[in-house]
């Protein structure tokens, strides 16, 4: 196969498929995730870098889908479904489509399927990159605006609410999943990675504090 022209065309078809993603999971998200997976794959010797980039531009073709029925189905087993039949129309090779769905499925412990090949925690430790440093603060605040909820509050009132409450904010988030997320990390730059974004996010919200509560001066 020509892999270019196969990666580009594959691209245009998820492109499709995301456009009904929400700006958390867009097309740009999948973008990022594959830059991400490729400055991971770079530090490792032995990956198959076409398993990882096309599972990457996989991952979340489903996210749409869980939305669309309130998270019934979960979008990383179904999305690897929707691999499968794509890269078997496109022709690709049985083995080939195997790893990728499995990488696809892997993207998210809560499928049940730990991600387990070097090329699954690739995939894994890149999209959740992704929610960290100050990409993870945009998407944050993103996800916050979409909800309705403010701009910041105390860790008290964070700590103390509920999902998609007006308290659910970017800071909730960060005290709920994202600072913790380094020890979460399968390979060794995605942790060291996980961490830098992580310190930076912590300086980011001890100034937002300063500005609001009035300690700047
Ligand atoms: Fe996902
Ligand atoms: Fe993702």
């Amino acid at each position: 196969m020509n892999y270019e022209k196969t990666f580009n065309k594959l691209s245009e078809r998820v492109r499709d498929f995301l456009a009904k993603s929400p700006r958390c999971h867009d097309w740009d998200h999948t973008v990022r995730v594959l830059n991400n997976a490729r400055m991971l794959a770079k530090v490792e010797k032995k990956v198959d870098i076409r398993v990882i980039e096309i599972a990457a531009l996989f991952h979340d073709i489903a996210r749409a889908d869980e939305l669309s029925i309130q998270g019934k189905i979960c979008h990383a087993k179904k999305g690897a479904e929707i691999t499968r039949q794509i890269l078997l129309e496109e022709g690709l090779n049985e083995n080939f489509i195997e790893k990728v769905a499995k990488c696809v499925k892997r993207h998210r412990f809560r499928s049940g399927a730990a991600p387990q090949t070097l090329e699954d925690k690739i995939v894994y430790d890149a999209d959740k990159l992704d929610s960290l440093g100050a990409v993870g603060l945009g998407r944050a605040f993103l996800f916050a605006g979409r909800i309705g909820a403010k701009v910041h509050n105390t860790s008290v009132e964070a700590l103390n609410s509920k999902s998609y409450s007006e308290n659910d904010t970017a800071y909730r988030e960060y005290l709920f999943k994202l600072k913790d997320l380094p020890k979460k990390m399968l390979t060794e730059t995605g942790r060291a990675i996980a961490a830098k974004r992580v310190a930076f996010m912590d300086k980011f919200f001890k100034k937002l504090d300063e500005e609001i509560y009035g300690s700047e001066y």
